[in-house]
């Protein structure tokens, strides 16, 4: 995680420096900081907490120069105070970092007995003062930070400036992203193509242990970029047609809120773009071939992102007749799957940047797999990396709490499933039109689950008391059940734990008692009756309920009981409805507990670091 920026111009760089900054807050918010060169002397503002008290720290003591870094830091290794807070410097040199040094604490040690003083505890500072004592042996900047990348085992993306060649800024990644940018007066690095889209679209994506080298030689910008093995080496630029403007909150006071209420659009917008609105035929072309013998399908995410996919393996195997398994990313990539050539490989990310399920899409192609990414950012690692790619048209999300996006996966995962039905010829050409008619109902039916939210709200504050609470679902329902748990954990800090709703007398019946709410998502569908049961069942111990359901008739006689009704819907349509009504549980608990509902504390939107 962590965003980084780096600027090389004409013109003074600090306030452009903290408006790339602002785009990449979701990388992470503990502290946030600036370096830039200016008189062959570092200078240097840095804070605690979000960017915007970094903003009061430049306001009050602006620093000039015309090139500069930037950081906003998710903290691995030292607390998120000032002093861990980047740029790291030393005299001589100003650093930013996104990612681990595995073996800092051999580097650190060595340094220590060289004599070396470190100022914070953060696994970047080795980084710098290696640097530093390349430059005190008379090393070029570039040489200097090439015998320190040798030096370095595990992930970065740096960017680099020096105060004795304030015309310099150097990029270097391995392992995650960094992006060069490109117009007549200026240079720039960013950890995305979204941060610097206002400056400019001409991108060049780094490769892998590539290096760049910016210089201003006050007539020309130019850049040079080397290879791992120190060759020059040339990269595509790229023309890019991304968003600029700044994204606002309108009139709603979250931006969780705002995407929540986004839904109807952005579904309307993913359905559309996969499915013919005249016809009720797919528009996708299927570039993989789901027929072969013995093929199977591998779903691998993390997050929000892995129970959309496991929400998806029902669609699959359902509709499809194909055998599906659904991988948590960290897990898969390191535990020796078995994977052959016939195996089709899903990556769903949000970001498209996530490291392990990067890592694990890496792995399938090493195994000859055939690969296909699910991402919401056009041009991530994820969608340039995979063999195809199907965009999620969610747009960009600003909440840490996945809604909209999470949703649009679910949206291009059923409709892939059934398209995949299509190609194995498992569902007939009636069916199809029937099931894509329902989902292109599904945006009014979320509209109409959205147009009174009273019920959230008054479920919210009470459910803000609650230190506990348990969900539970079934099918499709349950992986709702456990985003629902998850939203609500994320945002509120309660505790929350989600269940197959047939699981829970073997073992989390233990929990139960009057001061733990259980939320039942229980459409009535087939497994209608068998999760009532299981609602008596938690009742009767005394437990709260609230259930989630379309059914009119069902009562519990129980002191504690809460029905929410929601519209009827298709079996396809149901997990949708239930998701958003979820994902308004969770926001409502949070907005009556006060805590920060778009960054919530720990959390980034983007993990790149494993
Ligand atoms: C982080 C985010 C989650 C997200 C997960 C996976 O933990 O806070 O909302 O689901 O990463 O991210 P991805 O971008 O791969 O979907």
């Amino acid at each position: 995680m962590c965003g980084i920026i780096g600027v090389l111009s004409k013109d003074s760089v600090s306030e452009r420096i903290f408006d790339g900054l602002s785009r990449l807050e979701y990388r992470g918010y503990d502290s946030a900081g600036i370096a830039t060169i200016h008189d062959n002397s570092i200078h240097k503002r840095r804070s605690e907490g979000k960017l915007q008290s970094l903003k009061s720290i430049l306001e009050k003591d602006p620093i000039q120069g015309y090139t500069g870094i930037g950081h906003t830091r998710w903290a691995t290794h030292g607390s998120p105070t000032y002093h861990n807070a980047h740029p790291h410097t030393t005299d001589r040199v100003a650093v930013v970092h996104n990612g681990i040094i595995e073996n800092y604490q051999t580097l650190k040690d060595n340094l220590i007995q060289n004599g070396v003083v470190f100022s914070s505890e953060t696994d970047t500072e080795v980084v710098v003062h290696l640097i530093d004592q390349e430059l005190r042996n008379g090393k070029t900047p570039e040489l200097a930070v090439q015998k320190t990348l040798s030096q370095l085992e595990g992930a970065f993306a740096l960017a680099i400036v020096f105060s004795q060649d304030p015309k310099i800024l150097i990029g270097a990644r391995r392992g995650s992203p960094l992006v060069v940018g490109i117009d007549e007066n200026n240079l720039f690095l960013g950890s995305d193509a979204w941060a610097l889209a206002p400056w400019t679209q001409k991108i060049c994506y780094l490769e892998e242990d590539d290096v760049v080298v910016m210089k201003n030689d006050d007539v020309n910008f130019s850049y040079t970029i080397f290879s791992g093995e120190g060759k020059i080496v040339s990269r595509p630029l790229k023309n890019l047609n991304l968003a600029t403007g700044a994204a606002s909150k309108g009139v709603y006071s979250h931006f969780m809120l705002k995407e929540i209420f986004e839904q109807p659009q952005t579904l309307s917008d993913t359905f559309l773009a996969l499915i013919d609105e005249k016809t009720f035929e797919t528009r996708i072309e299927l570039p993989i071939d789901f027929t072969k013998h013995h093929s199977r399908i591998l779903l691998v995410a993390c997050g929000s992102s892995y129970y959309a996919s496991l929400t998806a393996k029902y669609w699959f195997e359902k509709y499809a007749r194909i055998p599906c398994e659904v991988e948590l990313a960290s897990e898969f990539r390191y535990r020796d799957p078995v994977l052959t050539e016939n195996d089709i490989c899903i990556f769903v990310s949000q970001s498209g940047e996530t490291s392990d399920t990067l890592a694990a899409l890496n792995l399938a192609k090493a195994k000859n797999c055939s690969t296909l990414a699910i991402v919401n950012v056009p041009e991530s690692s994820m969608a340039r990396a995979a063999d195809y790619c199907i965009l999620t048209l969610a747009g960009p999300e600003i909440g840490v709490a996945s809604t909209k996006a999470f949703t649009a996966q679910l949206a291009v995962l059923c409709v892939l499933g059934l398209k995949i039905a299509e190609q194995r010829a498992c569902l007939d050409k009636q069916n199809l039109f029937e099931y894509f008619k329902e989902l292109l109902h599904l945006p009014k039916l979320v509209t109409h689950v959205l147009q009174d939210v009273s019920v959230f709200d008054a479920l919210g504050q009470r459910l803000s008391m609650a230190s506990d609470i348990l969900f539970i679902g079934r099918g499709t329902n349950y992986p709702v059940a456990l985003e629902g748990a998850l939203k609500l954990k994320e945002i509120s800090y309660i505790h929350a734990e989600a269940y197959a709703a047939g699981e829970l007398k073997h073992g989390p019946i233990a929990l139960v008692d009057k001061t733990i709410p259980l939320i039942a998502i229980s459409p009535n569908d087939n497994w209608f009756e068998k999760t009532s049961s299981n609602i008596q069942e938690v009742a009767s111990r005394g437990a709260p309920i609230i259930m989630l359901t379309n059914d009119l008739e069902f009562t519990l006689d129980c002191r504690d009981f809460c029905k929410i009704l929601l519209p009827k819907t298709g079996s396809l349509n149901n997990c949708f409805i239930y998701t958003v009504a979820m994902q308004c549980i969770a926001y409502y608990t949070a907005l009556h507990k006060g805590t920060d509902v778009d960054q919530p504390r720990n959390l980034a939107k983007s993990v790149t670091v494993e």
